[in-house]
């Protein structure tokens, strides 16, 4: 992928704004609840039974900060998004057996939680530039897939 020095710049100014435990909770929250088959590689994090319940586990909140945290290692490689998660891909894929269509549908709901959270300074360009960026971090960790 080429980044513009434009994209770069908005994916940084975008991420230094971002509440790290309230969206990746946000994010994994709300992937658990709209998309809810993704419920079954959570079985061991207790009651996902609703809405209510998926928002106030405190597993899902912990592992949605784990996951944005390390979404962030992709904002500081943005260059090598690729070689940053080809130790997670092979992770994802062979032990945890995630089906990667996962990937965008988490990077999807991200997307919407940054737009809740940002308001007004998540503009077109800045949706545009991490539209791209969560593609990005989705094929990447697609990539150990065979
Ligand atoms: C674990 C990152 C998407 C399912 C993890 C871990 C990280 C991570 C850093 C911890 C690895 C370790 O303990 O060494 C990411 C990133 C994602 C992503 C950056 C996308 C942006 C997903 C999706 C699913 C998923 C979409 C399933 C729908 C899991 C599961 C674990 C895990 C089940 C193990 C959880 C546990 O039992 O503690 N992920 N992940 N991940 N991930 Fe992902």
């Amino acid at each position: 992928v080429h980044w513009t020095a434009e994209e770069k710049q908005i994916i940084l100014a975008i991420w230094a704004k971002i509440d790290i435990e309230e969206a990746g909770a946000a994010a994994l929250s709300r992937l658990l609840v709209v998309y809810p088959w993704t419920q079954r590689y959570f079985s061991n994090f207790g009651n996902l039974s609703s809405p209510t319940a998926i928002a106030g586990n405190p597993r899902v909140r912990a592992h949605g900060k784990k996951v944005l945290t390390s979404f962030g290692e992709a904002v500081k490689n943005l260059d090598n998004v690729k070689a940053t998660f080809d130790k997670l891909s092979q992770l994802h894929s062979d032990k945890l057996h995630v089906d990667p269509q996962n990937f965008s549908l988490l990077g999807d709901n991200l997307i919407i939680a940054l737009a809740a959270a940002l308001g007004k300074d998540f503009t077109i360009e800045a949706q545009a530039a991490w539209q791209k960026l969560v593609g990005v971090v989705a094929a990447a960790l697609s990539r150990n897939y065979h």
